[in-house]
């Protein structure tokens, strides 16, 4: 039976929820349990509500809403994405997966048809790093990655710990988060691309059949401050010199790595005092690290390290490093990807398989039941920027096609 997601309603809900930043339009900032995050929440809580399907929360503040099935003892079939914004980002990223899986949702219930499987809608928490420096922080919980204790420990940049920001209605035990494999029977993320190539080849869908893997470290560097214009030059240990020497040293890594596929950023990098006549003593930097091939990772990983230490040496500086985590690519799920490929045939939409570079909650998930994404394009492939774009017939297209291959999934 043909399912009719109602395109309109879902171009309103994306545009509303657009709105609902700590940065004025086009720019979207939702930072994990802010003012705009916990009113976003709140409004896709009643959307889902309204449209008559069930919804409950974890303890990390997951969110779950579901159109029960005609046998709720199977496990679910589950979807979803997060609505978290980094500063700046633009209105599709994640939110096109949540609301677009919510129009999915609907139209299989206004279809009239009663899936067998449950069908399920995750909005995972902090999917985006911004408030911990940690990414898919609701969907590693799930997925016993980072444990309750571990969870415990995380603090923001201004030392505020989740225990402290976690709302009330997210109370109970973290631990509880976890779940076992199986609990869900699949589950597919329909996602932006966030790179050019599905526009560039004039091609619909994107079928992801791997997600490199992600690798995230903190790097302080402790010198020795001082008058900027009284300290001579050689008797310098300047914090900022040494960090600004091993970011070279992260691009150096990711050029000579022999992988075509790694990339290494630094994107953070704070320096104190911060004052233009004073010698920094220290610096902090942040550096996300990634590859589809595990080993050319790790080795590459390896080498910044010896060279941090070297430069450091050098230079007369401490060196603290901290691996916030590094995690192992996913492959997705070759029934999942069979399932919607066949539909996109159906549906006379264009497809190709191709490797999701960013990272995303099917990585995590991807440990707990089958797992793979559905990719749509985006203008020039810009995303984590306000001019993010995807066309209303491409969310349309990846809309339309996660609803059908929900459907078929869950009368497996
Ligand atoms: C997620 O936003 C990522 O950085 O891949
Ligand atoms: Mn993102
Ligand atoms: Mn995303
Ligand atoms: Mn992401």
């Amino acid at each position: 039976m043909p399912l009719l997601p109602n395109i309109p309603r879902l171009l309103d809900e994306l545009a509303h929820l657009a709105t609902i930043s700590a940065h004025p339009a086009p720019a979207v900032t939702r930072v994990l349990f802010s003012e705009e995050d916990l009113t976003a929440r709140a409004w896709l809580l009643t959307l889902a509500e309204n449209a008559g399907l069930r919804t409950r929360s974890d303890s990390i503040g997951n969110l779950f809403i579901t159109l029960p099935g005609s046998d709720p003892s199977l496990p679910a079939v589950a979807t979803g994405s997060h609505t978290d914004a980094i500063p700046n980002a633009g209105a599709y990223d994640g939110v096109v997966g949540v609301l677009g899986g919510l129009e999915a949702l609907r139209s299989i219930a206004e279809s009239g048809e009663t899936p067998r499987r449950s069908i399920e809608l995750i909005m995972f928490t902090a999917e985006e790093p911004t408030r911990f420096g940690i990414g898919c922080l609701g969907s590693r919980m799930m997925a016993g990655t980072i444990t309750a204790d571990e969870a415990r420990q995380l603090r923001d940049p201004n030392g505020i710990s989740l225990e402290q920001l976690r709302p009330p209605q997210y109370s109970g035990d973290l631990a509880a988060t976890r779940l076992t494999p199986g609990s869900y029977s699949h589950f597919i993320e329909l996602h932006i691309e966030q790179g050019p190539h599905l526009e560039a080849a004039g091609i619909d869908i994107g079928l992801v059949e791997k997600i490199a893997a992600p690798a995230a470290f903190r790097l302080t560097f402790t010198g020795t401050g001082g008058h900027a214009g009284a300290v001579l030059m050689p008797g310098r240990h300047d914090a900022f010199l040494a960090a600004a020497e091993t970011a070279l040293a992260v691009e150096t890594a990711a050029l000579e790595s022999g992988s075509p596929d790694t990339v290494g950023t630094t994107g953070v990098i704070e320096v104190k005092p911060g004052a233009i006549n004073s010698i920094p003593c220290h610096a902090l930097m942040e550096i996300d690290f990634r590859d589809t091939d595990l080993a050319a990772r790790d080795a590459a990983l390896i080498r910044i390290r010896q060279s941090a230490e070297t430069i450091c040496e050098r230079r007369g500086v401490q060196l603290d490093w901290f691996l916030i985590n590094s995690d192992p690519p996913a492959l997705c799920s070759q029934e999942i990807l069979a399932v919607a490929e066949t539909h996109t045939t159906d549906l006379s939409y264009t497809s190709t398989r191709l490797i999701s570079r960013a990272y995303h909650d099917s990585l995590f998930m991807a440990r707990l039941c089958p797992t793979a994404m559905i990719f749509i394009p985006c203008l020039n492939g810009w995303s984590h920027r306000p001019d993010e774009f995807s066309s209303p017939q491409a969310i349309a297209k990846g809309t339309t096609l996660l609803a059908h291959t929900l459907l078929t999934l869950a009368a497996s």
